[in-house]
């Protein structure tokens, strides 16, 4: 058999890496070879020595990234895998989620981000169905993503065989699933329709995000996912989790996945064999997690409090009104925090933009709202506003500030498309339908409101409908480079987005015909 070069086996780990952050140092060359070697038919290559040459020779596309993801992925699964993880978090939903949220929106999310062929989701939706006797009332979101679109495939038909139940709870087969076929059983629909999977790489997505439905959760669960990635890229997507959390959500990884001085922004929580990260909702801000010396940073809050970091404009030139100045050691310590993504010679609104970007949202809330002080019409930072608290779950907070912005201005699309987001995730679709349709009036090249609506007619089985909304993504992406980002889309790029698109009518053709 061909041995590919080991300056090329660099070349593709480094590859790897940047697209999915898999790790392949030298050690797993050969398991790096063992993908190539099952990737090369799907790309009609039998020569795996002219098939590296060619990956090394082209910039992949996110179709390719895709295929190529599923020969370097280990999928390894079954029902209530580490069932001390289900039995810890079942105690937390019964005796403080459940209880906290039975008062107020009765809503839950839950993400299980590399969730493979679909067991722990499902496990998941499982436990919540013998937990809530009133599940009827509830509003929950269970969202499984994987880049293995093979194993998504078979998440979405439901049907597993023996071997996804290694240790089953007793009750698990009889009460859930229904044998199809000789030793193959699918799952109950009741069960099925609590969740939804999607495609979603975490080295390279956006999250949080309201587009996607990512954003807010209670409760993550990312197990035996991370602890393939580089170092760095464990650190970044710790980070994002933290970001993708409603304030106190837990996030749940595997023992041993990643070091524990990655999760320095998080709480550590124990139960009998288990260590679940709880988000610590504090003013500090997460800028190098694995940097974090909480002392240090609640003692800086304490610091800070007094003084108006983003002074805008001096308020009066009374004095006594003006904000106080920031001594210079404190002004250097707040700086040097969020220096990534602020800039002291930039407009106020570009910084307030980055440090969402970055997730600072305590930062870019707090500059917002100064700014808000002295350009009381600014409907930009109301919408920014918005879309803060709606990526923290704060939905009636996101809904007062694109209300705001409305009002402010009606003829701005923006704040509307805000709201058919939150609408949309809180089940109200056709009141979500009707916000985008006044986008769609007010811009009609708006490529996300024609894709949302085409995703709500789907829904809802009006087919053609929403195939010529989703023809109108495409057309209008015709005006955009591939790597060119789509506004108010967090970070996805019109090359994605025409894939996406492509597949998606695709998929509704052959539904229809
Ligand atoms: C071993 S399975 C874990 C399944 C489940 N979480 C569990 O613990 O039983 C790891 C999964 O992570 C997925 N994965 C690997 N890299 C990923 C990435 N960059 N983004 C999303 N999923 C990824 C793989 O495709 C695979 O399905």
């Amino acid at each position: 058999m061909k041995h590919i070069q080991e300056n090329s086996a660099y070349q593709l780990s480094g590859l790897i890496s940047a697209k999915f952050g898999l790790n392949f140092p030298k050690e797993r060359f050969r398991d790096l070879e063992n993908g190539l070697n099952k990737a090369k038919k799907d790309f009609g290559f039998d020569d795996l020595v002219q098939f590296v040459d060619w990956l090394l020779g082209i910039e992949l596309t996110s179709a390719q990234i895709e295929q190529l993801a599923s020969h370097f992925t280990i999928g390894e699964t079954y029902f209530f895998r580490d069932i001390k993880y289900f039995n810890a978090i079942e105690k937390i939903l019964k005796e403080e989620l459940i209880p906290q949220k039975s008062n107020l929106d009765k809503r839950l999310r839950i993400w299980s981000a590399g969730c493979s062929t679909g067991e722990e989701p499902y496990s998941i939706a499982i436990m919540a169905n013998r937990i809530l006797a009133d599940l009827k009332d509830w509003n929950i979101t269970i969202v499984g993503t994987d880049i293995n679109t093979k194993s998504l495939k078979k998440a979405q038909g439901g049907i597993y065989k023996e071997w996804s139940f290694r240790n089953p709870p007793d009750w698990l087969k009889a009460d859930y699933f229904t044998e199809s076929s000789k030793g193959s059983y699918q799952i109950n629909q009741s069960i099925k329709d609590m969740l939804t999977f999607q495609y979603h790489n975490l080295a390279i997505d956006p999250y949080p995000s309201l587009i996607n439905n990512l954003f807010a959760f209670d409760i993550i669960f990312c197990r035996n996912v991370m602890m393939y990635f580089t170092q760095d890229l464990m650190s970044i997507v710790i980070e994002k989790f933290y970001h993708s959390l409603n304030d106190s959500g837990l996030l749940i990884v595997s023992p041993s996945e990643a070091s524990h001085i990655l999760f320095g922004a998080y709480e550590t929580l124990y139960y009998p064999d288990v260590i679940l990260y709880k988000k610590i909702r504090t003013d500090y801000i997460p800028e190098k997690l694995h940097q974090i010396d909480k002392e240090n940073y609640f003692h800086l809050d304490k610091e800070i409090a007094d003084y108006d970091l983003f002074p805008v404009q001096k308020k009066s030139k009374k004095v006594n009104n003006a904000p106080k100045k920031i001594p210079q050691e404190i002004e250097k310590k707040v700086y040097k925090r969020i220096d990534i993504s602020f800039s002291q010679t930039a407009e106020p609104m570009e910084n307030a933009m980055n440090l969402f970007k970055s997730g600072h949202y305590d930062e870019a809330e707090k500059l917002l709202k100064s700014i808000l002080s002295s350009d009381k019409k600014n409907t930009g930072a109301m919408s920014l506003l918005s879309n803060i608290y709606g990526n923290r779950g704060l939905t009636e907070e996101a809904n007062t500030w694109s209300q705001k912005a409305i009002d402010a201005d009606k003829l701005n699309p923006e704040p509307y498309y805000l709201q058919a987001m939150l609408l949309q995730e809180t089940g109200k679709t056709e009141e979500a339908a009707a916000r985008l349709k006044k986008v769609l009036y007010l811009d009609s090249k708006s490529v996300l409101a024609h894709f949302g609506l085409g995703n709500l007619l789907f829904k809802q089985g009006k087919i053609s409908e929403s195939n010529r909304h989703f023809k109108n993504v495409s057309k209008l992406l015709c005006d955009y480079d591939d790597n060119e980002i789509i506004g108010e889309s967090d970070g996805i790029t019109a090359g994605r987005f025409k894939e996406i698109i492509n597949k998606i009518i695709e998929k509704n053709y052959e539904r229809v015909h």
